[in-house]
């Protein structure tokens, strides 16, 4: 008994210490308004950020500092390893920021998502808080002269360039992984995301997508049909039946909305970010789609991959999905009001699907149909000269050291950087890498590309540290 207990104490050891890093959980006082001395005065919010300095070399060591995105920052610190494996030769303090209006940074609570106070919530807000915030430390921690290093991932990454676009005071060189900064451009092509979602099943199995394709024309006759929407309600075990068209609709972007995270998380192993996942989640689900004889229930037990990782009994579709101003999906609670807000202003994302370029049935998302969305949801109308003047668009000649880095996996990799404007920005293409796939921790299945995708970042860090510390 006594050795089976140590074993089991052993296990847990290794469990708790392989999935997070310790850290400290601390708060800034943050002005809620940096851009305008008048309007809410000297009011301040609590801004959250986490620390861990057992590798740091005080006062000399660099700082890395995570530039938190749409979520609560300790979801990004548990999926962000590569920051932790690389911190100890470095010597680095490592810093993750949580963004306002998200997580526990919420600037008025909960009535942060009315009026005026989400006005509040602005890239460029959140980019003046974490320039602060390293303003801060570095005098408190007397690390002056410590070169900061940015990272981030997806919207993080597009944080984490701006950082050093609109801070190189502060940040000697930027890890953008990722990071579709060219959405913010007016002129962006937008038809990509559900296309290259498509790519994806198609690299496993064109049979796949042919099957996909036909389960929708399928599930559009039943639910035209008597009885069909209580039919389709029951293949999909949904809590409450479908009673309307509108419903049915619901259904089809709940489904949608499953393949999208398939795609985007379609890591080597299983992961638990953003609901859990088996390891190469595409080629699972088209396992499931290829094998099931009813091509329907193959479309179900592909979405039931991504929806069932609690082990529930049937689907609230409404629950599980919020359809929002950023049609690849917004999350939910607090964290999916901010996004939508965001996506309702400065951040302008992909177009809808058009069953031409993809697998998937019309669901369309176009300038109008945002616009409308956006007045009727916040009273706002989005502003995107604004977005593409302010976040330089697709002229970013000028960036200096950053690494833009896309995995050929991620449906997201064509709205980033992926030729290098000039020779002191990096571009890295990871072979068989989805979303940010290099900013997650070293694995046993890690294919070759991104072992060396994170051996060039590495390098490059070490080139602008050193950069730093002779100009100085
Ligand atoms: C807002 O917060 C207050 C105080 O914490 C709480 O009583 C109230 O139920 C909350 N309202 C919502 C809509 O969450
Ligand atoms: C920073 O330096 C000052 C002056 O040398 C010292 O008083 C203070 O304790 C130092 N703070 C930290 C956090 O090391
Ligand atoms: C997709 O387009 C094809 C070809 O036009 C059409 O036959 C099919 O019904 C469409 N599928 C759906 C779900 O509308
Ligand atoms: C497909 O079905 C066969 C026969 O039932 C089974 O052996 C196989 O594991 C299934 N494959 C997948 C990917 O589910
Ligand atoms: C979800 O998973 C659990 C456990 O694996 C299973 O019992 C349940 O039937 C599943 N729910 C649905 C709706 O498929």
């Amino acid at each position: 008994e006594g050795v089976a207990s140590i074993v089991v104490v052993c296990l847990t050891f290794i469990f708790t210490s392989a999935q997070t890093v310790p850290f400290k959980e601390l708060y800034i006082d943050q002005y809620v308004d940096h851009f305008n001395f008048v309007s809410y005065g000297e009011s301040i919010f609590k801004e959250r950020y986490l620390l861990q300095d057992q590798w740091w070399k005080p006062g000399v060591g660099p700082i890395f500092f995570y530039t938190g995105n749409e979520g609560s920052i300790e979801e990004f610190w548990d999926n962000t390893g590569f920051v932790f494996d690389i911190a100890p030769e470095f010597n680095a303090l490592v810093v993750f920021a949580e963004h306002r209006f998200y997580g526990k940074s919420l600037p008025f609570g909960n009535k942060s998502f009315s009026h005026p106070y989400v006005g509040l919530l602005s890239i460029e807000q959140a980019l003046g808080d974490y320039a602060v915030l390293l303003s801060t430390l570095k005098q408190e921690l007397n690390a002056t002269s410590c070169p900061v290093i940015t990272f981030g991932g997806s919207y993080g990454g597009m944080l984490s360039a701006y950082m050093r676009f609109k801070y190189p005071n502060l940040v000697a060189g930027s890890i953008a992984a990722s990071a579709p900064i060219f959405l913010l451009s007016a002129n962006s092509k937008r038809d990509f995301f559900w296309e290259d979602v498509t790519k994806d099943f198609n690299a496993v199995s064109p049979k796949c997508v042919d099957r996909v394709k036909k389960a929708f024309v399928m599930m559009d006759v039943i639910s035209k049909k008597p009885g069909g929407l209580k039919e389709l309600s029951t293949t999909f075990a949904l809590c409450k039946p479908l009673t309307s068209m509108n419903d049915y609709h619901h259904l089809l972007g709940w489904i949608r909305n499953a393949f999208t995270y398939l795609a985007m998380m379609d890591y080597p192993y299983p992961t638990s970010f953003m609901g859990n996942l088996p390891g190469y989640p595409v080629k699972v689900a088209c396992g499931m789609i290829l094998n099931n004889t009813d091509a329907v229930k193959g479309l179900y037990q592909a979405s039931e991959i991504f929806y069932n990782s609690t082990g529930r009994l049937c689907f609230d579709i409404w629950a599980d999905f919020i359809e929002c101003a950023d049609p690849t999906g917004c999350g939910l609670g607090f964290n999916s009001r901010a996004w939508d807000y965001q996506a309702c202003t400065e951040i302008h994302l992909p177009a809808g699907s058009n069953n031409i370029t993809d697998m998937f049935p019309v669901l369309p998302f176009t300038n109008p149909i945002r616009n409308q969305y956006c007045q009727k949801t916040w009273g706002v109308a989005p502003r995107d000269l604004w977005g593409q003047a302010q976040f330089w668009a697709e002229n970013i000649k000028s960036a200096s050291n950053i690494v833009f880095s896309n995995g050929d996996l991620d449906p997201w990799h064509r709205g980033g950087v992926t030729q290098a404007p000039n020779p002191s920005v990096g571009v890295i293409m990871i072979k068989g890498g989805a979303h940010h796939l290099d900013l997650r921790g070293k694995n046993k299945d890690d294919p070759a590309s991104v072992i060396q995708a994170r051996n060039q970042e590495k390098d490059y860090i070490k080139k602008w540290i050193a950069e730093s510390r002779q100009s100085q």
